[in-house]
């Protein structure tokens, strides 16, 4: 084994890093091993990351004031260069940080070859996806915004359209429509709560761990995180370079977030089925279908359904990715970044979509009525009624069903039942009972906290507004 020590490595792409290395890498390992193909998509972080530093390293007096003004003026055309589409991104530079700090070397000399001095690729990669995934997080809080504020609109046009409220998919008890897409309200709340809590943790500064150990030059670690916007530093410099916590609690928010889209997915593609008939989607998220003539299939609802499965599937790819890893950094963190990226773009899409796609729902008023009409939704009400009648409610709910028996045999509603059959299963009830019988008396009713009478759902709608617009 011989090392050829007068060969410049830069000069020798087939070994960009170091004169040790006696043999150039297969094709095939540059092509396992290189992250260019879809890490350039950190590109603006990466370069910011770098100004951050560079100005930090002049500050501190380790590299000199024309140095930092020379990469300034290398980054400024680079960054011009990748916006037209000009830059050569190069697999055998291996990554977005070895493809910019080559080109910057060549555009500006020693300045360029100075830039990386107390710094590794190991806390670079690691601040550049912080950075990004920031930038992300608060484009993803505005669609999540957007998702509420599209059922909250709807919503609002429907505090008294009574619908069946189900449990076990059997027809349980009246709600409004309003009040059933409320409860996705919440869950899309909640889902904020998630993103802007993990975005305090996103939000430090692993540069300046350097490869693991930290670095021996005078470098001020806060004044880069105070330039990057980051709102502290990483404490450990082991941990700094390692850590992808917070890359699995975003997929985690993410998968949780297209479970709650995937269940009001399934219900829109339920609703618009002809068993139902509860709502139309606009035609312009439906497909046909090449065979069958009739067909308007809801396709955008399922994708967004499909959808989830993947980006729960990441969540399960990054988690298995960081067991076992030792400290500190591994290669094997570079496979974090397909499954983030695509978290990320999935996510997204799916909520601006799926708000577009509320916002054009058709409702069929009529249709949820007569399903809620149609499975003794009020038995519970007539339950109460007899509890107000002094009954025992074990007893009421016994009587009740009995009620419910002979009404099925008869074919006929509770509220269609005559008073003398009523009052033959309790002699307490009275004509008053039929209030209670309807599905608007029944709502009506509803008046415990977050219940479904029209005004607390008016002011479920209130109290989302007012959060809504505070942001
Ligand atoms: N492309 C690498 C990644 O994404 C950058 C860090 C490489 N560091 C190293 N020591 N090989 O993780």
């Amino acid at each position: 084994m011989s090392n050829d020590l007068s060969q410049d490595p830069l000069a020798n792409k087939q070994q960009a890093w170091s004169a040790l290395f006696s043999e150039p890498m297969s094709e095939l390992v540059k092509r396992y091993t290189a992250s260019v193909g879809f890490d350039q998509r950190l590109w603006r972080a990466d370069i910011e990351g770098s100004l951050a530093h560079a100005a930090m390293l002049a500050a501190q007096g380790v590299i000199a004031a024309q140095d930092l003004a020379d990469i300034r003026r290398g980054m400024a055309q680079i960054v011009e260069e990748i916006e037209a589409g000009r830059f050569e991104w190069k697999l055998e530079l291996e990554d977005v940080h070895l493809n910019i700090e080559a080109r910057l070397t060549a555009l500006v000399g020693d300045a360029g070859k100075r830039l990386h001095t107390g710094r590794s690729r190991n806390d670079q990669v690691a601040t550049d996806v912080r950075l990004w995934l920031r930038g992300e997080i608060d484009k993803i809080a505005s669609l999540l915004a957007g998702m509420q504020g599209a059922l909250v609109s709807l919503a609002a046009a429907h505090t008294e359209t009574v619908m069946p409220g189900f449990t076990h998919m059997q027809v349980a008890q009246p709600v409004s429509f309003a009040h059933h897409l409320l409860a996705y309200v919440e869950m899309f709340a909640r889902d904020g709560e998630r993103l802007a809590d993990l975005r305090r943790r996103t939000n430090r500064l692993p540069l300046g761990a350097a490869a693991l150990a930290g670095t021996s030059y005078p470098i001020d670690r806060e004044a880069v995180a105070r330039a990057l916007g980051f709102d502290g530093v990483c404490g450990n410099s082991l941990d700094a370079v390692s850590d992808r916590d917070f890359a699995l609690e975003f997929t985690s928010f993410a998968a949780i977030c297209m479970v709650h889209v995937s269940r009001l997915a399934e219900e829109l593609v339920l609703w618009m089925s002809q068993n139902f008939g509860f709502i139309d989607l606009a035609d312009r998220y439906c497909t046909g279908s090449s065979i069958m003539p009739q067909k308007r299939n809801p396709d955008v609802a399922e994708l967004a359904r499909g959808k989830s499965g993947r980006v729960v599937g990441h969540l399960m790819g990054l988690i298995t990715l960081m067991k076992g890893q030792p400290l500190a950094y591994n290669k094997d963190n570079q496979e974090d970044k397909e499954p983030l990226f695509d978290t990320v773009d999935t996510l997204a899409d799916t909520l601006r979509i799926m708000a577009e796609m509320v916002g054009g729902i058709r409702v069929k008023p009529e249709a949820m009525e007569r399903a809620a009409l149609r499975g003794y939704a009020t038995a519970t009400d007539l339950a109460d009624y007899l509890v107000q009648k002094g009954l025992p409610f074990r007893d009421a709910h016994e009587t009740v069903a009995h009620a419910v028996k002979v009404a099925i045999q008869q074919g006929l509603d509770l509220a269609e039942l005559p008073l003398a059959t009523l009052q033959g299963f309790n002699a307490a009830i009275a004509e008053d009972v039929y209030a209670v019988l309807t599905l608007r008396g029944s709502l009506a009713s509803r008046q415990s906290l977050g219940g479904t009478a029209p005004a607390q759902v008016q002011a479920q709608i209130e109290r989302h507004r007012a959060r809504l617009a505070a942001g």
